[in-house]
């Protein structure tokens, strides 16, 4: 390793490689570099002021399932192909001058889904597992229970507000996370009749989406299968799926005429070569489902029939940036989790880095001054980085020392990423050594078996740049991050408290708290008596 230093030290890198050894940058071995940036740090924090303004626009961007260690091990990969080790690279939203974590627990589970989180993060209210839109006191599957228990979203207040609205996503445009912004429902795979048979009085989400929220300017992501009846095969499949609806009602043609009887502007496409071919200018309404099921990974995408997700955000902005009153637009990297789901960590980082390019884009596009861009994961996964490998070593590929610091007990080697439960679980664990882990359906191991790996309990991370971002601080709750957006934006709640440099008028829902440290001090009193 010594020699390895040194070697880089006279720069002959590619020496250094081929011994297995570190990838160092000779420049870190100068202490003035690592002063220097932290130095440079602190300027630019004590240069910084905070943001009063209202938010004209807000752009929430979900990560599903992106939790510390996916965000960690992307930002490895990201540099790794860019010829670097990796460890040091900055990812877009890393550089958001506002962080905090979030909790992610749902109220009735301590490891959490999408739907509940969702609902959360979108209508301010944290509620229980598997449900959409609906608090607390709703139960899974229950849809009668459900009936007075649906709560407005922060697409709601937006509209309210005039605003243009928009949702982006690579799953079905029902899946859990976007459905949480605009539908009700007791049980999350609710996406269409053909799921909500014999359910009289609950509407399926597709179905809910074209009815009640027409008026959502963009809409991007796959489900067509939800939307078309079970008389029309789909246009790219040629094949009538047996989700297709069974109510004989083809959503996409009802969502068409709606926009066309009140004059709209508005595009339906199914593929990029309608999607490049309409104009954002001209266009007011734009309905994009580009799969029957989910989008296309980016790593199996076929870029010349669908759309990446940055491309969506680009469209997504340029239609909502021309209302006067500004726009929220969610866009969510759904993929991230399916990926993790089947234990295929290639796929969940390449997710990953194309989430990012969606943010990049978005930033790219708008202006701090007047532009609310959130960054966060719904929660987290079963998901590690081990073992003391050498910097810059490849994150798709084993761990390297083994001997030195930690040897396994049955001296086999491991991969550097691993899940804790999952579909790779082998006992005994299977000899990894000249086993290419770095296929794209490689499925990384794991220390439980179970079908679909699960979600992790951990905290996430909370990014924010733009008007009011330095609301993001400290550990809270996951669904203080629609109430700071609505104020940002002065918009559903907060409509009455435009004035950021107030403090916000509380009625019955501060007293709560105060209460509680009355009783605190009261009780501090009565012990020290
Ligand atoms: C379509 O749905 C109707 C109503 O449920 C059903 O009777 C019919 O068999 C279905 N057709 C196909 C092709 O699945
Ligand atoms: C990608 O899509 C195009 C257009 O539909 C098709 O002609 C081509 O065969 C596809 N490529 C792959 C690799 O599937
Ligand atoms: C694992 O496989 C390698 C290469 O075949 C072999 O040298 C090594 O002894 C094996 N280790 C164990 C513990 O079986
Ligand atoms: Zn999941």
């Amino acid at each position: 390793m010594l020699i390895c230093t040194v070697l880089f030290a006279l720069t002959l890198t590619k020496v250094c490689l081929a011994a297995a050894g570190p990838n160092i940058p000779t420049q870190e071995l100068d202490p003035q570099f690592w002063n220097r940036m932290a130095k440079s740090q602190i300027n630019a924090r004590l240069k910084m002021s905070h943001n009063y303004n209202t938010a004209k626009n807000v752009i929430f961007f979900i990560g599903d399932g992106l939790g510390p260690t996916t965000v960690t091990a992307a930002r490895i990969l990201k540099g790794q192909l860019a010829g670097q080790p990796g460890e040091e690279t900055v990812l877009a939203f890393e550089r958001f001058p506002n962080v905090a974590l979030s909790k992610t627990y749902n109220v009735d589970r301590q490891t959490p889904d999408s739907a509940g989180t969702a609902s959360a993060m979108l209508s301010g209210v944290k509620t229980n597992y598997y449900l959409i839109g609906l608090n607390a006191r709703a139960s899974r599957a229950d849809c009668e229970g459900s009936k007075g228990k649906e709560m407005d979203t922060i697409l709601d207040w937006a509209v309210r507000a005039g605003k243009r609205t928009g949702i982006v996503t690579t799953a079905r445009i029902t899946h859990a996370t976007p459905a949480a912004a605009y539908a009700h429902a007791a049980d999350r795979y609710w996406e269409g009749d053909v799921n909500t048979k014999g359910i009289t009085s609950c509407r399926d989400i597709a179905q809910q989406l074209v009815d009640d929220n027409a008026d959502i300017n963009v809409l991007f992501g796959g489900g067509r299968r939800h939307f078309l009846p079970n008389t029309t095969a789909d246009p790219e499949t040629n094949t009538i799926d047996k989700n297709h609806r069974q109510d004989g009602r083809n959503l996409i043609e009802d969502w068409t005429k709606y926009q066309t009887s009140r004059g709209r502007r508005s595009a339906y496409v199914w593929n990029l070569d309608q999607f490049n071919a309409v104009n954002p200018t001209d266009t007011d309404y734009m309905l994009g489902l580009f799969e029957p099921n989910h989008m296309q990974y980016e790593l199996e995408r076929n870029t010349s029939r669908e759309p990446s997700i940055a491309m969506m955000t680009q469209k997504a902005i340029e239609v909502l940036r021309k209302g006067d009153n500004g726009y929220f637009l969610l866009v969510e990297g759904a993929r991230i989790d399916h990926a993790h789901h089947d234990s295929l960590a290639k796929k969940a980082l390449h997710e990953t880095i194309s989430f990012e390019a969606a943010i990049s884009q978005a930033v790219a596009m708008t202006n701090q001054e007047d532009t609310l861009i959130v960054v966060t994961g719904d929660h987290s996964h079963a998901f590690d980085i081990q073992g003391y490998s050498y910097r810059g070593l490849d994150i798709l590929g084993l761990a390297d020392p083994l001997e030195e610091d930690e040897p396994t007990l049955d001296q086999k080697p491991y991969t550097i990423l691993q899940y804790g439960n999952g579909p790779g679980y082998e006992t005994p664990r299977k000899n990894l050594t000249g086993v290419d882990t770095h296929g794209n359906n490689y499925i990384f191991p794991s220390g439980v078996p179970v079908e679909w790996e699960t979600h992790g309990g951990e905290d996430v991370a909370i990014y924010a740049q733009g008007p009011m971002a330095h609301l993001f601080y400290g550990v809270q709750e996951q669904n203080y991050i629609a109430h700071v957006m609505a104020y940002s934006a002065c918009i559903g709640p907060y409509t009455t408290s435009c004035d950021h440099g107030q403090p916000i008028e509380c009625t019955s829902g501060c007293e709560h708290v105060s209460l509680h440290i009355y009783a605190f001090i009261a009780l501090l009193f009565v012990s020290l008596v």
